[in-house]
């Protein structure tokens, strides 16, 4: 008798005590993921219609995050234009590798890469567990691309880990982190990134920079976003996950972009007509959803960026053409420059009210 309650306790604690330790072990904002329906079916997904431009009020820089760590679920998107992404990310990562795929070799980076990782594969068998389907040997296949690759990254190199990530998901990401974690004074510097589709400038440039190097083409960042920004990445919590927006308009149809999007200092830029567009096929309003959050281990801040092209002529058909063309005359002129607006400005105004 006293034998058997002995044993009863002992399992009781014991199971206790490891559901404890697991609830512990995932303070991270990425755990319980809730899956999409059973019916789900990528190819009529449609792409998000994010429109950053629609009922606002004010066009300077500003930081626009919003918290969506109650709907963890909605951290990456699979979307109709899954396949067309991936096969083009896989050529991008081919092409150009010393762009696309960047990781400091030091052991902090490479610890928050393979957290990343791991969190990645856990996230995608719980949200779209009809894609990614995992076997008793932890093994995953990806039922769109029918390739295979291990749930966890411990047996993999750092490129094999990148080439993963870009063929798996429509999501470029970075990772930013500090020499000394708990220096409240110091940068985040960014020390691993995947650049499939960037908007407009060499990723090159920014490898093992701080976040204000980064940002000093972009106007009035020292004015309004530096400081917010600095504190913005130090409070973030591994609860938390954040998702911000941006916009401009692109005159050609290529998701990447190493140096044609941005107005820079002393540039003149030429006005297009609108004969000069072809606006069926290459002229597209850019949007960016970027979500951040923080890696619970490493403490590093994790950054995902999914791309949007919209055809102009989508803008019209769903009634936003006379926000995107107060969008476009709203812009404050340093930031209209900066978006080359005096190139493409009057001719894609003149197209919306066509
Ligand atoms: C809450 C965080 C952030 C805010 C508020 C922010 C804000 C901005 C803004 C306003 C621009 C100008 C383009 C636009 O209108 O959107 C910009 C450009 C840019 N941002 Fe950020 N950003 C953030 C985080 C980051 C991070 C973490 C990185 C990379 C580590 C990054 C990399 C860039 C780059 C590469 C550009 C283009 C700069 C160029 O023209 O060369 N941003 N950002
Ligand atoms: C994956 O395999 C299925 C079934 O064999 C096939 O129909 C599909 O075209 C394959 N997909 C790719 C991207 O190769
Ligand atoms: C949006 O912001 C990102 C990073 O903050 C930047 O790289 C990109 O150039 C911006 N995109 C557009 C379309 O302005």
């Amino acid at each position: 008798m006293i034998l058997i309650a002995v044993i009863v306790t002992v399992i009781v604690a014991s199971v206790y005590g490891l559901s404890k330790v697991f609830t512990k072990k995932h303070d991270s904002v990425i755990n319980n993921i809730k899956s999409v329906a059973p019916d789900f079916n990528w190819k009529v997904q449609e792409p998000l219609p994010i429109r950053p431009f629609v009922n606002k009020k004010n066009f300077n820089p500003s930081m626009g995050v919003k918290n969506i760590g109650s709907t963890p679920e909605d951290w990456l998107l699979i979307e109709n234009t899954y396949l067309t992404n991936i096969n083009l990310r896989v050529k991008t990562f081919e092409a150009v590798p010393e762009q696309t795929s960047f990781v400091n070799n030091n052991p902090m980076t490479e610890s928050a890469l393979r957290e990343f990782y791991d969190i990645l594969t856990i996230f995608l068998v719980q949200r779209y567990p009809m894609i990614f389907k995992r076997s008793w040997g932890g093994e995953i296949t990806n039922m769109v691309t029918n390739e295979t690759f291990p749930s966890k990254s411990d047996k993999l190199s750092n490129t094999q880990i990148m080439k993963l990530i870009s063929s798996n998901i429509e999501e470029d990401f970075l990772i930013m982190h500090k020499d000394n974690p708990d220096d409240q004074s110091e940068e985040y510097i960014l020390r691993a990134s995947l650049n499939s589709f960037p908007a407009g400038f060499d990723p090159r440039v920014n490898f093992n920079q701080p976040v204000s190097f980064i940002h000093k083409p972009v106007p009035q960042y020292k004015s309004r976003l530096q400081f917010t920004m600095g504190k913005f990445f130090n409070n973030l919590k591994s609860k938390d996950m954040w998702v911000r927006h941006n916009w401009s308009i692109q005159t050609h149809s290529s998701m990447y972009n190493a140096g044609s999007n941005h107005g820079r200092e002393g540039e003149k830029i030429q006005a297009l007509k609108m004969e000069d567009i072809d606006f069926e096929n290459g002229c597209f309003l850019r949007c960016e959803r970027q979500v951040f959050i923080r890696l619970p281990k490493s403490h590093a801040i994790l950054m995902t960026i999914r791309t949007y092209l919209t055809p102009i002529d989508k803008i019209k058909e769903e009634g936003n053409a006379m926000e995107l063309i107060r969008g476009i005359d709203s812009l404050p002129d340093d930031l209209a420059f900066y978006k080359r607006r005096d190139a493409w400005g009057e001719a894609v105004k003149e197209y919306l009210r066509s």
